[in-house]
């Protein structure tokens, strides 16, 4: 009987896309494995229908692990004095970016915690990358005014990472002291507005956050029509005040991702490293659940150490030629292929 309705709910949402958060509740909920192989293989589908085989790669840069911020779950917050704080010159930026475009790479992912750059410093690089490289630019730097987001964007930047984190105001405000729910909802519609590939995205199994607060996120990414989706499995770090406590599972997160593909069948979404820490063979299971990207960290060996938001995090890979053809080999066994980026295809009318 309540396999009939869950099979029900996912039909509904393969179908039209019309869903209301009881629907996703009840999803969120399923246990059987074999109603979980079925989510997974409805977005798996569907990916295959609208994306096809390619799965494309992003090249990441730590370029700071400076932050003004105190996020209770984060190993980068201001508090945490144990860890050495850096920032990336733009020379060894762009070098690394240049590295990411001979790999055959063709987005470079700039990360950094809430540091103050100023508006000037970021747009140099964006604009000097621009210059020097065929790269896509996506930035990943977090909350900024209005005018930095035009001057990103004018300056080149293509696309902008901001997970939304969750969607609970109870929860974001209680995990993110001083940070402000309606700023960061403010952030993601202007950069939709200013023509970004806009990325959203959450945490999974934060403390005190249950199916529904899961399901308000689903559809919240949906009503954002976001472009990109970064969902993650929480991993408690013990220089935090979430220190011990249980984090996200695999299995939460792979349905998080299949609904994901389920409600937003074009979204980029990758196959989260922090997925791929928690659980053996997480990166393949996400890439036959709905996921469509791989983020490969090319942050200097001797930065990459400190970029510590979780435990595991920071692991040392081997040379990314090797890694490279390791992953190709990963991918062929699944049937899939590395793929180029498509070009925008944003709308700057289309968040709602
Ligand atoms: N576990 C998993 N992901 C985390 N992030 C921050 N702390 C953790 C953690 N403990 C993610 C957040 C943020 C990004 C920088 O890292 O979602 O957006
Ligand atoms: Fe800073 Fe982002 Fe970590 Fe919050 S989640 S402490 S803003 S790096």
């Amino acid at each position: 009987m309540l396999d009939s309705v869950i099979r029900g709910v996912i039909g509904k949402l393969a179908e039209c896309q019309d869903i209301h958060v009881d629907d996703l509740v009840i999803l969120l909920s399923a246990s059987d494995a074999g109603i979980l192989q079925d989510l997974h293989d409805w977005a798996d589908k569907i990916r295959k229908k609208t994306l096809g085989d390619a799965v494309l790669l992003r090249g990441i840069i730590e370029i700071s692990n400076r932050c003004n911020q105190s996020c209770q779950y984060c190993g980068l917050r201001k508090e945490n004095r144990k860890i050495h704080r850096y920032r990336m010159a733009e020379e060894e930026i762009l070098d690394v970016a240049k590295k990411i475009e001979a790999c055959g790479i063709s987005t470079v992912v700039l990360q950094s915690g809430e540091d103050l750059l100023s508006m000037d410093r970021v747009c140099a690089l964006v604009e000097n990358i621009k210059k020097e490289t065929d790269l896509f630019v996506t930035l990943s730097i977090g909350e900024r005014c209005y005018d930095d987001y035009r001057a990103f964007r004018e300056a080149g930047a293509d696309r902008y990472l901001l997970k939304h984190e969750t969607a609970s105001k109870t929860l974001f405000e209680a995990l993110r002291p001083g940070s402000s729910y309606d700023n960061r909802r403010r952030c993601l519609l202007w950069l939709k507005e200013l023509g970004y590939e806009t990325g959203a995205g959450n945490l999974i199994g934060l403390p005190g956050q249950g199916v529904s607060d899961l399901a308000e996120d689903l559809l919240y990414m949906r009503n954002l029509r976001a472009d990109m989706i970064g969902i993650g499995p929480f991993i408690a770090h013990p220089d935090t005040p979430l220190a011990g406590f249980p984090g996200g599972t695999g299995e939460m997160t792979l349905k998080v991702v299949s609904l994901a593909r389920l409600l937003l069948p074009k979204a980029n979404i990758p196959a989260t490293t922090a997925l791929g820490i928690l659980e053996k063979d997480g990166r393949k299971r996400a890439l036959q659940a709905g996921a469509n990207v791989v983020m490969l960290d090319f942050t200097p060996e001797i930065y990459r150490r400190y970029y510590d938001i979780y435990p595991g995090k920071t692991r040392v890979v081997t040379e990314m030629d090797v890694y490279l053809n390791v992953l190709r080999g990963e991918l062929e066994s699944i049937g899939r292929t590395i793929g180029k980026d498509r070009p925008l295809e944003t709308t700057r009318e289309s968040a709602s």
